[in-house]
C-alpha cells in the first residue's frame, strides 16, 4: 500500500500531531450535524403485523452469538415457538431450552423452519452445509453469520436458496450489536426486511455490499476486541499509578461508557470532544502528545488494515 511508506508516516505524524494541537488551541464551533446515516437502531419490538411473526426461524449453533439472536429475539416479542436451535453441545440445548424453545442436536430439523440462521464457526461451515444442501428447499432460506465465509461459496452450497451474509458483533449478547448485511443474489426485498429486523433485535443494521464487509470485521466484528485490549492496559497503567485494581476498573469501564454517550449525541467530532478535555499545557495533552510521539495513531490504523486483509485472505481460502 502506497500510504504505508515510511517518508509517508513520518510526514502524517507530523502533521497530524499539528493538527490535534489545532484543535487543542482552536475556536470551538460545533461543526453542522453530519447527515443521518442509513442505519437501522433497535426498535423496542416490530410492529405486530410484521412478517417476522409468522416466520419459524431455525439456529444451527446456539453458541454466543446464536443465543444472542435467540434472546434478542425474544425479548422483541417473538413466540418461543417460532424459535429452534440445533446444537450437539448439550450445555448449549441446556441453555437454549430453558429460554423455552425446541432444540436438537441433528441440524435436519431445520427442514420445518422458514428461516434458517447459521451461527457455526467458519471452520465447521463446510460439513453443515453438506449435511443441509439436500434437506433444505425454496422458499426456505439461509442468514449466514459466519466470519470470512463469503457468498459465493454459500450459494455454491445451497444452489437455490436466498442467502443473506451478515458480520454480527460481540455486543449484540447484551442488545448493543453493529451488524452489517450483504444480500446474495437471489434475495428479494420480503427476506432483506426480515433479515435487517432479526438483527435490528441485537442492536444497529446497516446494509452493505460484501466487500465491504472484510472493513466491517475490522472495524466493528473485531472492534470489541481493540477496546477490550485498551481498557486492559488502561487498568494496568492506573494499578502502576497506584489506584487499588477496584477502583481502576471501574474509573477506566464508566469513562469509556461516558465517553461513548457523548459520542452518541453525535453533535461533536472526536476531535472537537478532545478539545473539550483537554487545555493547553494541561494533563490532557501532556498524555496526548505522548500517544502521538509513540505513534499510536498509526499503530490502530495498521492493525485494522491486519484484520481486513486476514479476512480477505480467509475469504479467498474457502473459494
Ligand atoms: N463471537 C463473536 O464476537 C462473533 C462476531 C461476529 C461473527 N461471529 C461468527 O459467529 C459464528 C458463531 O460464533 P460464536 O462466537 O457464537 O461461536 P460459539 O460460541 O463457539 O458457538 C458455536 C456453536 O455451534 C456449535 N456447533 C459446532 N459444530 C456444530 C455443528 N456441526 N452443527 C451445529 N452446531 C455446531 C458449537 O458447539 P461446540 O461448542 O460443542 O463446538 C457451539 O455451541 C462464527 O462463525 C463467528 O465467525 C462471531
Amino acid at each position: 500500500m502506497k500510504n504505508t511508506t515510511p517518508g509517508f508516516r513520518k510526514e502524517r505524524a507530523t502533521s497530524s500531531f499539528r493538527s490535534l494541537r489545532g484543535s487543542l488551541i482552536s475556536s470551538r464551533a460545533p461543526r453542522p450535524t453530519p447527515p443521518a446515516p442509513s442505519f437501522v437502531s433497535p426498535t423496542p419490538r416490530p410492529s405486530s403485523h410484521s412478517p417476522l411473526y409468522e416466520r419459524r426461524i431455525c439456529f444451527i449453533g446456539a453458541g454466543t452469538m446464536g443465543h444472542a439472536l435467540i434472546q434478542g429475539l425474544l425479548a422483541k416479542g417473538m413466540p418461543a415457538r417460532q424459535l429452534y436451535a440445533a446444537d450437539p453441545s448439550p450445555q448449549a440445548r441446556r441453555k437454549i431450552s430453558r429460554l423455552g424453545l425446541s432444540v436438537s442436536d441433528d441440524n435436519r430439523e431445520c427442514r420445518q423452519a422458514d428461516v434458517i440462521v447459521l451461527a457455526v464457526k467458519p471452520q465447521e461451515m463446510p460439513s453443515v452445509l453438506a449435511d443441509l444442501a439436500s434437506n433444505l428447499h425454496p422458499p426456505q432460506w439461509v442468514i449466514s453469520i459466519a466470519a470470512g465465509i463469503p457468498l459465493s461459496f454459500l450459494e455454491s452450497r445451497l444452489p437455490r436458496l436466498p442467502i443473506v451474509r451478515v458480520m454480527p458483533n460481540l455486543p449484540a449478547t447484551v442488545g448493543q450489536g453493529f451488524s452489517a448485511l450483504a444480500m446474495g443474489c437471489r434475495v428479494r426485498l420480503r427476506h432483506r426486511r426480515i433479515a435487517m429486523e432479526i438483527f435490528n433485535a441485537v442492536g444497529q443494521v446497516v446494509r452493505v455490499a460484501e466487500p465491504l464487509l472484510d472493513a466491517i470485521t475490522a472495524v466493528s466484528g473485531s472492534g470489541p476486541a481493540y477496546v477490550f485490549f485498551l481498557a486492559q492496559v488502561w487498568e494496568e497503567a492506573a494499578l502502576r499509578l497506584g489506584l487499588p485494581r477496584a477502583v481502576a476498573r471501574r474509573a477506566v469501564a464508566q469513562t469509556l461508557k461516558g465517553s461513548v454517550q457523548l459520542l452518541e449525541k453525535n453533535s461533536l467530532s472526536p476531535q472537537e470532544w478532545i478539545a473539550r478535555v483537554a487545555s493547553k499545557r494541561g494533563t490532557t495533552e501532556a498524555a496526548l502528545r505522548v500517544l502521538e510521539q509513540r505513534r499510536v495513531r498509526f499503530a490502530i490504523v495498521a492493525a485494522l488494515q491486519a484484520a481486513a486483509k486476514r479476512s480477505r485472505q480467509l475469504s479467498r481460502l474457502s473459494q
